[in-house]
């Protein structure tokens, strides 16, 4: 097979795609692995039992059920549906938006694939334009979305030490570059995916008055944030405004299957997002809204984020915090403070080995995580810290995660004792 330049790109065998393939590997051929990689979501009985009744009521209506499956849906997405989510976030935050401000795609991932190639990569002017990560470490899922080189630049972090063995991240801005030139936008996850951080109001502020200033957009990744699905463990005011661009997903509801993420952004953006969408997807999926429109109706989905969800991962979060404390001891570890997402982010000061090994060998004894150097796009040191750093997930049952935690203790007691490499 003769592959072109792009083709090249994403046939590659990247940290995302290893990641997505360990899922594979671990849901059809090897069901007994001690699966703490990727960022499936746990399941929430009283969640389930929502979306069950919902699509039994589709299902016993033969014209929900063919609006459900027999259209296609357009590219910006259902109208009713778009309009319903605006009204509730104007209603509850005092967002000015309507349904020209909302888009809904196939997932987020793919929103994003679109969004920053719209915006970043090699410009009509003969120029180039970045996405900036204002705090690296960030998602493993953007790391290889650009359609160009050099697509990403990142902002070294400042850590403040805590105590219990903890440590959080903040965006260091004395050493946050943009560019009028050559930054495209600014993107935050918050929560942050790998490491449970949830960027303070003060941050979120300070990063809008930069991009406004610069006249580029904020992009706003809440795949597990606010309003919806909720899972932060502290007080955070939702943001948005019309430079903003906030990425939302149904994924970490439980609905990960369903492939639905949806934009909230200028009517502008929003267009040029669906122009593009229709070339890459034709029509947005029709699962998700059908599923979600009546929980957005109601507003129900602000209660079972704030009710179940968000307090589901909390109590996860708090047991797998005790259950490494103990089985670490004296080993010289971190974990950074989880704050939401659904993700333990442990640093190794020191570690003998690098996490890549890290990571191979706690596979080859069944366990997955995933190794911390895959969550630094655009970070261009060679800062000792990317290699000992791991991101284990805890939204697996309670006896799978004390499986995990104790064989992960095990290797990393292991590396420290024998200093290899
Ligand atoms: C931070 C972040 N953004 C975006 C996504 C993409 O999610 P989806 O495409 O399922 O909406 C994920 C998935 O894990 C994520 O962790």
């Amino acid at each position: 097979m003769k592959l072109s330049k792009f083709g090249e790109k994403f046939t590659a065998s990247t940290g995302i795609v290893e990641l997505m393939d360990d899922l594979g590997t671990a849901l059809n051929e090897n069901p007994d692995m001690i699966f703490m990689g990727g960022g499936n979501p746990g399941r929430i009985p009283e969640a389930e039992t929502i979306f069950k009744q919902r699509l039994e009521a589709v299902l016993a209506d033969p014209d929900q059920l063919h609006s459900l499956m027999g259209i296609y849906q357009s590219p910006q997405g259902d109208r009713q549906f778009r309009q319903q989510i605006a009204s509730l976030l104007k209603k509850q935050f005092g967002w000015d938006l309507h349904a020209g401000n909302i888009a809904v795609s196939n997932g987020s991932q793919s929103a994003f694939f679109i969004l920053y190639n719209m915006l970043a990569g090699d410009m009509p002017n003969g120029g180039q334009r970045s996405i900036h990560l204002p705090l690296a470490p960030e998602y493993i899922g953007y790391g290889d979305i650009g359609l160009t080189s050099d697509f990403f630049t990142a902002t070294k972090p400042e850590i403040e030490l805590l105590d219990d063995n903890q440590f959080k991240y903040h965006i260091d801005f004395s050493g946050l570059e943009v560019s009028e030139q050559s930054t495209a936008a600014l993107c935050v996850s918050r929560p942050t995916n790998p490491t449970g951080n949830v960027l303070t109001d003060d941050e979120i502020e300070h990063l809008d008055e930069i991009a406004c200033r610069a006249d580029i957009p904020l992009i706003i990744d809440g795949a597990y944030g606010l309003p919806f699905p909720g899972i932060l463990f502290n007080q955070a005011r939702p943001h948005w405004n019309s430079n903003t661009i906030l990425v939302l997903s149904l994924s970490k509801l439980g609905l990960p299957g369903v492939r639905t993420g949806i934009i909230v952004a200028r009517e502008e953006i929003v267009q040029a997002y669906s122009n593009a969408n229709t070339v890459v997807s034709l029509a947005c999926g029709n699962l998700g809204p059908t599923i979600a429109r009546e929980l957005f109706r109601s507003g129900d989905i602000l209660s079972l984020s704030r009710e179940l969800v968000g307090p589901f991962y909390q109590q996860r979060a708090t047991r797998a915090v005790k259950l490494f404390r103990a089985a670490l001891g004296d080993v010289p570890y971190r974990i950074h403070r989880p704050e939401g997402a659904i993700f333990l982010w442990l640093w190794f000061d020191g570690l003998p080995i690098t996490s890549q090994t890290l990571y191979e060998r706690l596979k080859s004894r069944g366990v997955l995580v995933v190794p911390g150097h895959n969550f630094f796009p655009g970070m261009k040191s060679d800062w000792r810290h990317q290699q000992e750093c791991i991101r284990v997930s805890y939204a697996q049952d309670d006896k799978i995660v004390e499986q995990g935690i104790k064989i992960i203790a095990q290797e990393v007691i292991k590396a420290y004792e024998s200093g290899d490499n």
